[in-house]
């Protein structure tokens, strides 16, 4: 809570093209969501050097993902829509909850382990303090929810144990905040293997739908996209592929499992596919065109990268300035 209103945080890494996992398991709630919320949406590019970048295309990256954020209709008059590095409070105050932090804690995240073994050349002190940053981003805007795909929970409950940690030391200074995970699209997995989730870093192209593939190209991978040999449409945990269908399927046009069973009683997995197919490409036609015009009119969105920065690091200066306080720091002489 800030100012008496509820606040909502979350963020995305600039590294890989989105996938519709990314979409489906969180823009899609981030767009639904902004009505009710003083609403912060981060281009996370500090935690994405934890991994090596080149600069040229970091850059480009965090841009395009930024466009992105407004393309899927993220008011950026009303929502907050910013880069991470533009606003230090981030990285000091993860400095101040870093000496809050067990290291027995970070051992044990999944996604420091998963990520170690993936890049065991480059395995850095960032790499291993990634959530204490994240808890950072949302603790500084005292975020009461945060709206995340599954995977980001264990980082949501370290980030809720440092804001109680943190508190019982030092009386009421940050709100504890809530996950926000959809009812369907929280884990999206992928087209090729059903046992792994959709991610930005498959290698294999056919196991994501990247935001900005064309239609035939999504229309391909749906009809590649991994079955088994049963042939009905219905949500099971025996059929991993085709429930995983399902989810988009569901999460895009709004129909239950029930209904989508209903729907395509006694049809082949051939029909479904398409009909997944084209929900997907009427979903992304109109968001990679408004896209695109975006991409073109630089000085709008320079714009709103400038102005939403200055709203962004006012929040921030007021819950650091109480935490420098609580933890001793001597006042500034102005
Ligand atoms: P990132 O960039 O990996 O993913 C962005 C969001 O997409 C969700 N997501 C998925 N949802 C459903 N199915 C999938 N296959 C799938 N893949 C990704 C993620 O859960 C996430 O919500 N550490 C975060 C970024 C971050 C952040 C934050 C998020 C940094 N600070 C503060 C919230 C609040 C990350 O790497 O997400």
């Amino acid at each position: 809570m800030l100012n008496g209103e509820k606040v909502l945080f979350s963020g995305m890494q600039a590294t890989g093209n989105l996938t519709l996992g990314n979409y489906l398991g969180a823009l899609k709630n981030w767009v639904t969501l902004s009505d009710e919320y003083t609403c912060l949406y981060c281009v996370v590019d500090e935690h994405s050097i934890t991994v090596r970048q080149d600069p040229a295309t970091l850059r480009k990256r965090a841009r395009a993902l930024l466009n992105l954020y407004i393309a899927a209709g993220l008011d950026p008059e009303k929502n907050i829509l910013y880069y991470q590095s533009h606003v230090s409070g981030h990285a000091e105050l993860a400095w101040i909850l870093n000496c809050f932090t067990y290291m027995g804690e970070l051992n044990r995240m999944t996604q420091f382990k998963d990520k170690s073994a993936k890049h065991a050349d480059n395995i850095n002190a960032g790499l291993f303090t990634y959530p204490v940053l994240m808890a950072a981003d949302i603790l500084l805007y005292q975020a009461d929810v945060v709206p995340v795909g599954i995977d980001q929970m264990q980082h949501l409950e370290l980030t809720r144990d440092l804001a109680q940690r943190f508190n019982a030391v030092y009386g009421d200074v940050f709100t504890v905040p809530e996950a926000y995970i959809g009812k369907v699209g929280a884990k999206i997995m992928s087209l090729q293997d059903p046992a792994k989730k959709m991610s930005k870093s498959d290698e294999n192209p056919n196991a994501s739908i990247y935001l900005m593939d064309d239609p035939d190209t999504i229309m391909r991978k749906f009809k590649r996209a991994v079955t088994d040999s049963e042939g009905h449409v219905a949500y099971r945990e025996e059929q991993p592929g085709i429930s995983n269908l399902m989810s988009i399927y569901s999460a895009v046009t709004g129909k239950s499992m029930d209904e989508i069973e209903r729907e395509f009683d006694g049809r082949g997995y051939g029909e479904f596919k398409t009909a997944v197919g084209e929900s997907v490409v009427d979903l992304l036609t109109p968001l990679q065109a408004r896209w695109k015009e975006l991409d073109a009119d630089k000085a709008y969105v320079d714009g709103i990268i400038k102005n939403n920065a200055e709203r962004a690091n006012y929040m921030a200066q007021k819950t650091l300035r109480k935490v420098q306080k609580k933890v001793g720091f001597p006042e500034k002489v102005r």
